[in-house]
This record gives structure tokens, sequence and C-alpha cells, in this order.
């Protein structure tokens, strides 16, 4: 069984990720309100749920640990994605740039799920390993949607959009 200090790194770690996830909830819906295009918005949306039910799961793995969640980290997320989404408003509604945050942010989240994924492995906790896998799961599936409407996003920057 891991001891007390690695279990903090992890409990950490676990906080990380649902500061983040709280960050990019705020980024897909900002997305999604401003997105020009119907199915662009119900997979920014779709996702969106899906990051909400990962934060729900990491909130559950934090109480297992005895923990909850950190409010100076979930401030400083909000605070982030508030900023994001003011610099994001400042551009062309249909801005490419806008939509290239959700392909960037899919692969910051993809990177967090894997290394806590393997964190937990080797610590013994299962079901926060599981937790792992199934988000890095679902934020690389976005990221492979997000990649899918790169042709989309050209078209906005240089074609007849
Ligand atoms: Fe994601």
């Amino acid at each position: 069984m891991a001891t007390a200090a690695r279990t903090k790194r992890l409990v950490a770690a676990l906080e990380d990720a649902h500061a983040l996830e709280t960050q990019a909830i705020e980024t897909l819906t900002s997305l999604a309100e401003s997105a020009p295009d119907p199915e662009l918005r119900t997979a920014l949306e779709s996702h969106r749920d899906e990051t909400a039910r990962i934060r729900a799961r990491l909130e559950a793995a934090l109480v297992t640990l005895g923990r909850r969640t950190s409010a100076r980290k979930e401030r400083q997320a909000v605070l982030a994605a508030t900023i994001k989404g003011f610099t994001g408003s400042l551009r062309d509604e249909a801005s490419p740039h806008n939509l290239k945050d959700w392909y960037v942010t899919e692969h910051s989240e993809l990177a967090t799920f894997a290394i806590l994924s393997r964190a937990a492995d080797r610590l013994g906790y299962r079901d926060i390993a599981q937790l792992g896998r199934d988000a890095a799961s679902l934020h690389r599936n976005a990221a492979e949607t997000a990649a899918g409407w790169f042709d989309y996003l050209v078209e906005l920057m240089v074609g007849s959009r």
C-alpha cells in the first residue's frame, strides 16, 4: 500500500485533474455558445457533459481518500477559464483560434489522465487508475473529434464561409 506522502501526491494530482476539468467545462461551454455550426455545438456540449461526469468521478475519488476538491485550485481554474473566455470573446466569434483551444485542451487532459492512471496503478489504487484510463480515452476521442473540424477551421480562415 502507498505511503502517506505518496498518497498525498496522488491527491494533489487528482485535485489538479479536477481543476483542469472545471476549466475544460467552462471552455467547452463558451465554445459551444459561440459555435456557428449546430453539429459542432452538439459535439462540444456532448463532450462538456462527458467531462462533467469525469469531474464527478474525480470528486468521488477524492472523497474516498478523505479529501474534498481544492478551493484554491478551483478558483484558479475558473479565473483562467474566465480570462480565456474573455480573450476569446475579443476575437471574431467564428475565429478558428477559439476552436484551436479545444484541441489544445483535449491534449492537456489526455496527458494529465495518462499520467494519473499510471501513478494510481503504481500506488495500487485500481479504481482511480481505471478512472484515469477512462478519462484519457474519452479525451483522446474528443481530440480526434476536434481535429476532424480542422478543414472547417481552414474554411473559416481562408475559405468562402
Ligand atoms: Fe476533453
